[in-house]
């Protein structure tokens, strides 16, 4: 009875967790970064999906690390060594923790989401695929999840298919459904576009490749920083991110990847750490994880990613999901008010991403324009050119939210937007 009783209160305390009891204005302060001019004006920071900026906590972290604990890691009988082992190694447990993955071996580190990527393509696809393989990618991926793909499938003889986008930028999922077959080997798809904001039917894309047996890779990297994403729940077979998009440090990233198939995958790179036992003649492989981490790893920001996810999880990712829709609602409402705006992407699930277009005027003159009022968007095809293609444009403007930012910073870009309009008369 008594435990009945626990779990009802904990399930009403989650079910509250979505109600915004954050003092967001105390947030953005422990951000560094944004407390800045830019050409005389406060920073309005709002290419967050380029790279997040990191909380006073994480950078205390990496400096204290560098000026007190630094020694390399997985090698030394010393105590530094020992100590930043145990502490580099704790982040792998955090990962496991933020993403729900089942065993501690599935969290491999990498660079970032493009390194995760080439990795799956490179050991996997070396291993598996053979001529006349298919591998189905979208229409609306990054760069990252489409040239991995196609230098493996160069060197196998698989072939690439790609699931096209309707013009607001959601996947045909019948069209996906009908490139399903015998031949296909992979399914790598984007959880959230870069570009467009969209959010994939990922679990329909998943239930559909199981069902014929086909792994599934998702690019996470604009996904996880935005919302509570869960392995086990997903059931995807691979996951790719990156530390420094999730208020964490640039140059590390996670791949995540199932046991079972991680374990019958070849090493990617060799080098120390990844191995068992070397001679010249033959080379045995190390336990996972470390058989696909070879060398010195990038120690200091495996540990900041460790600080930055302590971070996010104070203040709870339902938290940030829900006071990001709720900017990214104010910021599409107040953008559609602007005569000659166009929003390109409106798919009916999307992410904090707001691309755009202010009539003829070239995305890179707008962004110039906007840079002198202090406001920092990506312009351009986003390492997304087969989106660009899709609309015959070059490329957009684009603001991409974080849960730091507030309604004054759209206000702002607003006011930019329509000076970008008078200034190009
Ligand atoms: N992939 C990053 C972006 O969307 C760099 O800007």
């Amino acid at each position: 009875m008594a435990t009945t009783e626990v779990l009802v209160m904990e399930d009403t305390i989650k079910k509250d967790t979505t109600r915004l009891t954050t003092d967001w204005q105390a947030v953005r302060k422990q951000f560094p970064v944004l407390q800045q001019k830019v050409h005389g004006q406060p920073l309005v920071y709002l290419d967050n999906g380029a790279s997040s900026q990191m909380p006073q906590s994480t950078i205390d972290r990496i400096n204290r690390y560098h000026s007190a604990e630094h020694s390399n890691v997985h090698r030394g009988i010393h105590t530094l060594s020992q100590r930043g082992t145990d502490y580099y190694e704790e982040t792998r447990k955090k990962v496991k923790k933020f993403i729900n993955a089942r065993h501690l071996e599935e969290v491999i580190y990498t660079t970032g989401t493009t390194d995760s990527i080439n990795l799956v393509a490179q050991s996997y696809g070396r291993k598996y695929f053979r001529e006349g393989d298919e591998i189905i990618l979208s229409e609306m991926e990054h760069h990252a999840n489409i040239v991995p793909w196609q230098m493996i499938a160069e060197q196998t003889g698989a072939v690439l298919r790609v699931i096209p986008m309707t013009d607001n930028g959601e996947l045909k999922m019948d069209d996906f459904h009908h490139l399903l077959s015998d031949r296909t080997k992979m399914v790598a798809v984007v959880h959230v576009s870069n570009a467009l904001g969209t959010i994939n039917p990922v679990e329909e894309i998943i239930e559909a490749a199981h069902a014929r047996d086909i792994p599934v890779l998702l690019d996470g990297a604009q996904a996880v920083p935005h919302s509570v994403v869960d392995m086990q729940k997903l059931d995807v077979d691979f996951y790719a991110f990156s530390a420094h998009k999730m208020c964490g440090p640039t140059g590390f990233g996670i791949l995540y990847g199932k046991k079972e198939l991680l374990q019958e995958m070849p090493p990617y790179r060799g080098g120390g750490d990844m191995i068992d036992k070397v001679t010249f003649e033959k080379t045995t492989w190390n336990d996972l994880p470390h058989k696909f981490e070879a060398g010195t790893p990038p120690i200091a920001v495996g540990i900041g990613l460790g600080t930055s996810l302590d971070y996010l999880n104070e203040i709870g990712m339902e938290q940030i999901e829900a006071r990001e829709h709720e900017l990214l609602d104010y910021a599409t409402q107040e953008l559609s008010k602007i005569e000659d705006v166009r929003i390109i992407g409106s798919s009916a699930k999307k992410a904090s991403v707001i691309s755009f277009l202010i009539g003829d005027i070239h995305p890179t003159d707008a962004g110039t324009i906007l840079d002198q009022k202090g406001i920092a968007v990506r312009t351009g095809h986003h390492c997304a050119q087969p989106v660009m293609q899709h609309y015959n444009i070059p490329g957009t403007v684009r603001a991409s939210l974080s849960f730091y930012n507030n309604e004054e910073d759209i206000d702002r870009l607003v006011e930019g937007i329509k000076y970008v309009k008078e200034f190009f008369g």
